[in-house]
């Protein structure tokens, strides 16, 4: 079942006009939130994102958290699978066409989920190929924007050389990757790009750094050269569908080996445990309190 603007439904009975705001200029905003043993993961925190989205481009929210909750429960008892992965998506309505704003039109809001797949064992022992490319996306991309077509070609160039993720350098500098966070390892340091508007803030991203802080890893949030990039230990991506993985190339060439490393284990370690310990509190487990 599904959620479209005020009705639960079989996803094969769910249309939207072609009028969509969405489907003619792709705006509107989204939300990924993982679920796990039927309890969304930092749902307090998404939802702030949403927030953050849905000013950025100037469009009111159509819930309040509390309705957004009740919504999401609805979806995930109507789904099968115990881990899900939900994703919300509000555009800004049905109006003919014209690029400025309609006046006094609904948000279309849909809503649905799916069984979250987190990635096999296998990769995270072997570790996954990645490429680097130009970041050639807008000046927003702290703005999670339904319309991805740049992370679409970006992601794809990865795929055709038989890659799972392409990494972003702008202007010498690494951004993050086409649909994850990135971090590096460099002599046991853990490194990341600041949060602006040229990443979006991941909330993986963030539980990442708060186990590093909780566990004294040393690290630190600053700009990554492409040249720190390439000569790092161990590079990393982090997403709420990806987890935490291993990249142990960079367009062909090994990262540190070509395996995993400890840096990797120990934060996948961590956030494994993390979430064991947040699902049985009920989501409500402080990192200071583990
Ligand atoms: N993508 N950066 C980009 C461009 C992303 O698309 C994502 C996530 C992230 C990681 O953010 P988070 O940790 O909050 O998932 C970073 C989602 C999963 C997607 O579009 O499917």
């Amino acid at each position: 079942m599904i959620y479209l603007n005020g009705k639960f439904m079989p996803i094969e009975e769910a249309y939207v006009p072609v009028l969509d705001r969405g489907f003619i200029f792709g705006d509107g905003v989204y939300e990924v939130i993982p679920v796990y043993s039927r309890k969304p993961f930092r749902l307090t925190e998404h939802l702030r994102r949403l927030q953050y989205s849905l000013n950025g481009i100037r469009l009111k929210n159509p819930h309040t958290d509390e309705q957004w909750r009740a919504l999401l429960e609805q979806i995930i008892s109507h789904n099968a699978a115990d881990d899900q992965y939900l994703y919300l998506h509000i555009t800004r309505g049905v109006a003919k066409r014209d690029h400025a704003f309609p006046i006094n039109i609904p948000p279309t809001v849909f809503i649905m989920s799916n069984p979250l797949l987190i990635p096999p064992q296998e990769l995270l022992l072997t570790g996954i190929p990645a490429i680097t490319a130009s970041d050639n996306r807008w000046g927003r991309c702290d703005i999670k924007a339904i319309s991805l077509l740049p992370n679409v070609l970006l992601r794809q160039l990865a795929i055709d050389s038989g890659a799972m993720e392409t990494v972003l350098l702008r202007d010498g500098f690494l951004t993050e990757g086409a649909a994850s966070n990135i971090f590096i390892a460099k002599n046991n340091v853990l490194l990341t790009p600041p949060k602006s508007h040229l990443m979006l803030p991941g909330i993986t991203y963030d539980v990442v750094l708060e186990l590093a802080q909780a566990h004294a890893i040393p690290y630190e949030v600053r700009e990554i050269t492409e040249e720190e990039l390439r000569t790092a230990d161990e590079v990393l991506l982090t997403s709420s569908t990806k987890e935490v993985m291993p990249i142990v190339s960079l367009d062909g060439k090994s990262i540190g080996g070509g395996k995993p490393g400890p840096m990797f284990k120990q934060l996948n370690q961590l956030y494994q445990q993390y979430k064991a310990v947040t699902m049985r509190a009920g989501n409500s487990a402080l990192l200071s309190a583990e």
